[in-house]
């Protein structure tokens, strides 16, 4: 694949942030994160090129164009595009040290034991926030018919008498489980019915876009999905949905220094639980199609949060929410319900001035006044992400370091905050 470095991430970058300016303005938001690493794999179902658009410039993308070319597919990377020919997919392995770097490359599992009824994919490591377990993966995908047997770290799937349909029910609804089970069972011999799916919106554009691929799919973004397999899949040329995450990040800016804020190029239905809850913090939160304006002229009210799986509040924006409460008027809980261990923000925010106590999966935050800058570390994602957001509200400079995690789901995170007006930089 043509290499673009202007995603390429220095281990030593810092990002200096000075707190105290207002951000205003409009910033157009990428494609999601979350469904296009998907929509990547699922072209590993046919034979030909795929196009998927509005895919962000992201080093998780860059690893998942790496793991198809190991396959044997051909990834040209355009303007925010990818062209994936997949008529080279030869092999059904793919190799530890690409899927320890992410996590997401288990989306190939499915795709691959319905393409080649088997799959040798490594086992992706546990991550800081949780054990990212694949128990319901693994469950889901016996009950059409593969087996599968984790052998010295890597999951080998066969599929003896190959996928035949079946009735899932999911213990969790897990979204990487009902993906990869999606994958697999839209080539799978008969009709398959997944129950407690997901129903985050980026299931819905993985199956519209298998929809669109000649897939027979009804029910995606409830919470029962039905799968009538088909004997095969053709190319097609598809655009990711805006990154609600991204989006709600943006937001968090605008109502922590007052905005307003425009966010262009998400739909607005996708966050409706997060816009409720700036709502109730205080913040006039205004609509259009595909556009979210976001002002504050009041002081925070603390809020409480419970992490849910969709439609409930986003576990990927808690850390964001976090950096409000800690300067809210009061005292508030966050409960985070779907990963094991992710509040890892809490003590970096401390060392700001945060008043932040953990116990177990609760999080208790008393607001204080205003935080003080000070050098701190990345430890995933969004917590980067949200440390730099605690940066641009607190007194004097913080320094972020760790900015390898940010550059994973964010494009150009440092220069959209400064559009905005962020006082921040890079080097
Ligand atoms: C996806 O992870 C997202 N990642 C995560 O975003 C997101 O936080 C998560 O969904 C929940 O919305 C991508 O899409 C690449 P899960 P995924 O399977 O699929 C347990 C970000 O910051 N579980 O719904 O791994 C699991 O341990 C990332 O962009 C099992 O127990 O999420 C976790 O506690 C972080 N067994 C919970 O379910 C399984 O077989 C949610 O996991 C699978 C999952």
């Amino acid at each position: 694949m043509q290499r673009n470095d202007s995603h390429r991430t220095c281990e030593e970058d810092l990002i200096h942030v000075m707190g105290g300016n207002h951000l205003t303005g409009t910033v157009a938001i990428g494609g999601a994160k979350n469904s296009a690493l998907k929509l990547m794999a699922a072209s590993i179902l046919t034979s030909g090129t795929t196009e998927v658009l509005n895919v962000p410039v992201i080093s998780d993308v860059t690893i998942m164009a790496e793991v198809l070319e190991c396959l044997g597919a051909h990834v040209v990377r355009g303007d925010h595009r990818l062209s994936i020919d997949t008529a080279g997919v030869d092999t059904w392995e793919t190799p530890y040290e690409l899927v320890a770097r992410m996590r997401a490359s288990v989306a190939v599992l499915g795709p691959l034991i319905a393409r080649f009824g088997r799959a040798h994919v490594a086992m992706p490591g546990g991550c800081r926030i949780g054990s990212r377990k694949l128990d319901l993966h693994i469950a889901g995908l016996e009950t059409i018919g593969a087996v599968l047997e984790i052998d010295h770290g890597y999951i080998n799937a066969e599929t003896p008498n190959g996928l035949h349909g079946g009735s899932i029910t999911l213990e969790f609804p897990s979204v990487g489980a009902t993906e990869n089970l999606m994958m697999a069972a839209v080539l799978a011999d008969g009709r398959t019915v997944i129950d407690n799916a997901a129903r985050e919106p980026e299931i819905a554009d993985l199956a519209n876009m298998l929809v669109e691929m000649g897939a027979n799919i009804v029910g995606q973004g409830s919470p029962v999905i039905e799968i009538e397999g088909v004997s095969e899949l053709h190319p097609v040329t598809h655009r990711t949905i805006g990154d609600r995450i991204e989006a709600g990040t943006f937001l968090a800016a605008g109502a922590l220094t007052g905005g307003p804020v425009t966010v262009v190029g998400v739909d607005p239905q996708n966050l409706e639980v997060a816009l409720a809850k700036l709502r109730r913090m205080g913040c006039e939160i205004s609509l259009d199609v595909d556009s979210v304006t976001v002002s504050r002229n009041e002081p925070l009210r603390p809020t409480d949060v419970q992490t849910l799986p969709h439609p409930g509040f986003p576990t990927d924006l808690q850390a964001q929410f976090m950096v409000l409460d800690s300067i809210a008027s009061g005292s508030s809980i966050i409960t985070e319900n779907v990963f094991e261990n992710r509040f890892m923000l809490a003590s970096e925010l401390v060392r700001m001035g945060a008043d932040i106590r953990i116990e177990g999966r609760h999080a208790l935050v008393q607001g204080v006044s205003g935080l003080e800058g000070a050098p701190v570390q990345s430890t995933d994602l969004r917590g980067g992400a949200a440390l730099i957001l605690a940066g641009l509200i607190a007194d004097g400079e913080t320094v972020v370091s760790g900015v390898e995690h940010i550059d994973r789901g964010y494009e150009d995170y440092v220069g959209k905050l400064a559009s905005l007006g962020g006082m921040l930089e890079r080097r």
